[in-house]
């Protein structure tokens, strides 16, 4: 459903990204590793729509993605809540902007808020909320726009341990019963192992696809305590000694 073709990127001599390609099916997921400063963030923005690659192309469902738009979502580091909103409002944004009727809204929203475990919060701001509260807000406004696709950028990075694993199952809990993809950089290979069908590695000057794991394990029952799982881990890490 998203095809990116050869796309390069440049900032002023800042060669980023060279002849990036990737697939990315319909209900997949995939997480991006790389070391910082080789063009993660760089990449998520040109499927966003926020930044044009100098070459190449990124289609979703077919469709040249020109400009940003409701059909893909995305989730900053940060969270990108606006701190004026109350919650409820922050999730029911991205419908508003879709023109969809106050009552709907609301009704949506709170849905949302209710599946990420936040019923009775609707009416706060997100600044009484911890990060981890926060950042299921920002999830739950991703999902509420009803995306064909989500990004996210290092969603769990500020989060302690534990909060973060608890996350990393909202987030696929909800990845299993709404089927959207989702593209999520991270720098933990343990996320990228729990969160990915596929894992990419991204590295060099300019950053290219040096790796393409296959983790036939992923979503499996218990899978963080599994062989499989650690097994890959260990052969990521090793490779990536190598490769930065
Ligand atoms: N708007 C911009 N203007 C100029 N240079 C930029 C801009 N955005 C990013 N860069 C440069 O592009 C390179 C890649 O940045 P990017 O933010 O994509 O890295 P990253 O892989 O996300 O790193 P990190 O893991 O630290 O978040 C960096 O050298 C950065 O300085
Ligand atoms: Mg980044």
């Amino acid at each position: 459903m998203l095809k990116i073709s050869r796309v390069n990127k440049q900032y002023g001599s800042n060669h980023v990204l060279n002849n990036v390609s990737l697939d990315l099916m319909a209900n997949e997921t995939i997480v991006i590793l790389g070391p910082s400063g080789c063009g993660k963030t760089t990449l998520l923005k040109l499927v966003s729509g926020m930044e044009m690659p100098d070459s190449g192309t990124i289609g979703i469902g077919g469709v040249s993605v020109q400009k940003p738009s409701t059909d893909i979502a995305f989730i900053l580091q940060n969270f990108g809540l606006l701190p004026w909103k109350t919650n409820l409002h922050n999730v029911a944004l991205g419908l508003k902007i879709k023109g969809i009727d106050r009552k709907t809204r609301n009704r949506i929203a709170c849905q949302h808020l209710s599946n990420l475990g936040l019923e009775g919060r609707e009416k706060d701001y997100p600044a009484v909320l911890s990060g981890g509260e926060q950042q299921r807000v920002a999830i739950a406004r991703a999902y509420a726009s009803d995306p064909k696709l989500l990004l996210m950028d290092e969603p769990f990075s500020s989060l302690d341990a534990i909060t973060r694993e608890s996350l990393q199952d909202t987030l696929l809990e909800s990845w299993r019963t709404l089927s959207i993809p989702y593209l999520l950089v991270t720098h933990s290979v343990e996320e990228a192992v729990y969160l990915g069908q596929r894992i990419l590695i991204l590295a060099d000057h300019p950053s290219e696809v040096k790796k393409n794991y296959e983790n036939p394990g992923f979503a499996s029952p218990d899978y963080r305590q599994s062989n499989d799982y650690y097994e890959l881990v260990r052969l990521i890490r090793k490779d990536m000694g190598e490769l930065w």
